[in-house]
């Protein structure tokens, strides 16, 4: 996942200029290895029927089902034949600028260290397996690949327009929480569903969440939250769709607009919606009333 919080504003002494590092594969112990497999047998019983094909086809043309933490140079080597993209190791969140640069030449940023055991069900911070598992199968489809690359060459142009709040929230409700829709109905790509047993469950069966179909201003004008489930999922069509709907866009007059109107809150629903399900928000009222009943 990514947000615009960045932790570091220097790389650290064993980074290079363009903040990578060494994955240090050999480094890796077998709880870290067993670690993976955990996670990744958890979700691949989740997930067929429920992740896009896309992403499926990701995952078994890359191979990565094999036991343990991927090695990036052999997934580089293979995502390069396929749609020209390269895994990169870097230390947790770097800055915008760097996160840009890296993703408008074909090369995705992931973290190298995995979740501590007794964090299996949710961390913050992107790990190896959020980072691999999640966003690394996508990268092996033509379409989506080269969406990404646009969106990196966007962020370039929108951190000199003040409008990273608007771009941030194109990637948070498609690259990280987005839904395609498919001929059997509705399908996970969005990599912070696919990495999570829970949500992968939540976004498409739970009747709390509305989905709405994508609109690219719609999207850019809404809030999201990075502590719960979603109460809002967005819904494309097709990747090309989406690579349509944003690369033949020129974002720079949207900004100005936004610029100019209220954010939408989470969960807020106007009235030119096309909502696939209308969402009952049970689930975030629920977890509202009892951090209030909790309270001291
Ligand atoms: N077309 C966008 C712009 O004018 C760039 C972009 C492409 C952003 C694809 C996101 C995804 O800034
Ligand atoms: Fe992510």
């Amino acid at each position: 996942m990514s947000d615009e919080t960045h932790v570091l504003t220097a790389p650290p002494a064993d980074a290079a200029a363009d903040w990578t590092i060494a994955q240090n594969w050999s480094n890796y112990t077998p709880e870290e290895h067993a670690t993976w497999d955990t996670l990744f047998a958890r979700q691949s019983k989740l997930l067929p029927g429920r992740a896009s094909e896309a992403w499926l086809r990701g995952l078994d043309v890359l191979r990565l089902d094999k036991p343990g933490i991927p090695d990036f140079d052999v997934l580089s080597e293979r995502l390069m034949k396929l749609t020209g993209w390269q895994v990169v190791a870097v230390p947790g969140l770097v800055p915008d600028d760097v996160f840009f640069d890296h993703m408008a030449n074909r090369r995705f940023v992931a973290g190298n260290f995995i979740r501590r055991p007794d964090q299996l069900d949710y961390l913050q911070e992107p790990d190896v397996f959020h980072d691999v598992f999640g966003h690394v199968p996508m990268l092996a489809d033509p379409v989506f690949a080269d969406y990404l690359e646009a969106y990196g060459k966007g962020g370039q142009r929108a951190l000199g327009m003040d409008a990273l709040k608007y771009l941030g929230r194109l990637y948070w409700y498609t690259v990280e929480f987005g839904l395609v829709k498919e001929n059997d109905g509705l399908r996970i790509y969005g990599s912070g569903i696919v990495s999570s047993a829970a949500e992968s469950r939540f976004a498409l069966d739970d009747p709390s969440p509305h989905r709405i179909a994508f609109d690219l201003v719609r999207v850019m004008r809404t809030e999201y939250r990075i502590d719960d489930f979603q109460q809002n999922y967005f819904v494309i069509n097709s990747f090309d769709d989406l690579l349509r709907a944003t690369v033949e866009t020129d974002f720079a007059p949207l900004y100005e607009t936004l610029k100019q109107q209220p954010d939408l809150p989470v969960a807020h629903i106007l009235p030119e919606d096309n909502l696939l399900t209308r969402g009952t928000q049970e689930y975030a009222r629920d977890k509202e009333a009892n951090r209030i009943h909790s309270l001291p």
